[in-house]
């Protein structure tokens, strides 16, 4: 029932939600997991513990996500740049993602999770691909959250790749190319419109993320390293982005009230 706090919340997530308007949730929310290295660092751990800890944090996120009703959940697991660094820690990371995805098909299926993946994952290792395939097609019939896991994705690769597909599809047409062509060719044409951005670990950048979507969308960064990230953190920047006044480059509300109002007594 909408209003009705979910029964998986523990209190303090609970008293959050309280204060949540859930008939204005951000449909789609996505999420720059970062500070794992630094997580581990303050803790003397080498970065792969990070990481692992990490995976903690994905499933609380996916978990409050699925239990709130967000429609959309994008998380940044790995950049196009991320194959920069040391061997061990790639591997590490396609092991998690492999693992995870494998253990959480269940729970994923169970609570209805329909799972999606954007980047250039044909340039990922095959075993990484066959889990991909196998976690897309076993909760293709899902119909509650879409989690959309970004694995060699950059946003710069994304646009081009748009660009090209939509020139591809014009037949040698001389027509020029829309902002509309190009948002039909996203790798997230068919997720809703990004409502929300969240950055971990307190750094001010995009890091080549969303760079298109993100036009619009609230940004919300927190000082939290990404271990430490968790469902009480997700209801937190949902209330933040509440208190936001969206407005897309026209008015708000009030000062649309106002200018009518004068132009009103202009006219009159
Ligand atoms: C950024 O922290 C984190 C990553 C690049 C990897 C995130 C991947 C996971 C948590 C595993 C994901 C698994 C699934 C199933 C989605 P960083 O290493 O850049 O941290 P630093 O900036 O402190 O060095």
């Amino acid at each position: 029932m909408p209003g009705e706090i979910p029964a998986t919340l523990n209190r303090e997530e609970a008293v959050l939600y309280a204060q949540l308007d859930p008939a204005r949730l951000p449909r789609h929310i996505a999420i720059i997991m970062d500070g794992n290295g630094r997580w581990a660092k303050q803790r003397f751990l080498p970065r792969i513990e990070g990481h692992r800890t990490g995976v903690k944090a994905v499933r609380n996120t996916i978990r409050m996500a699925s239990d709130i009703g967000v429609l959309a959940l994008t998380l940044y697991a790995f950049s196009n740049e991320n194959w920069k660094r040391p061997r061990h820690e790639v591997d590490f990371i396609m092991m998690l993602v492999q693992r995870s995805l494998c253990n959480e098909l269940p729970a994923l299926r169970e609570n209805n999770v329909r799972v999606s993946c954007i980047g250039r994952c044909h340039e990922l290792p095959t075993s990484v691909q066959d889990v991909i395939a196998m976690a897309c097609e076993g909760t293709a019939q899902c119909t509650g959250l879409r989690l959309n896991l970004a694995l060699n994705y950059s946003a710069k690769a994304e646009i081009a790749d748009a660009v090209n597909a939509a020139l591809r599809q014009r037949n040698g047409s001389p027509a020029p190319v829309t902002e509309e062509d190009i948002s039909q060719h996203l790798y997230t044409r068919d997720l809703p419109e990004l409502d929300l951005l969240i950055r971990t670990s307190g750094e001010l950048r995009l890091s080549n993320f969303l760079l298109w979507q993100a036009a619009y969308a609230e940004l919300y960064v927190t000082p939290l390293l990404w271990p430490e990230f968790g469902g009480a953190s997700l209801l937190e920047a949902i209330l933040d982005f509440q208190k936001r006044d969206r407005r897309f480059g026209g008015l708000s509300m009030a000062a649309e009230a106002v200018a009518a109002e004068s132009s009103g007594k202009s006219s009159q």
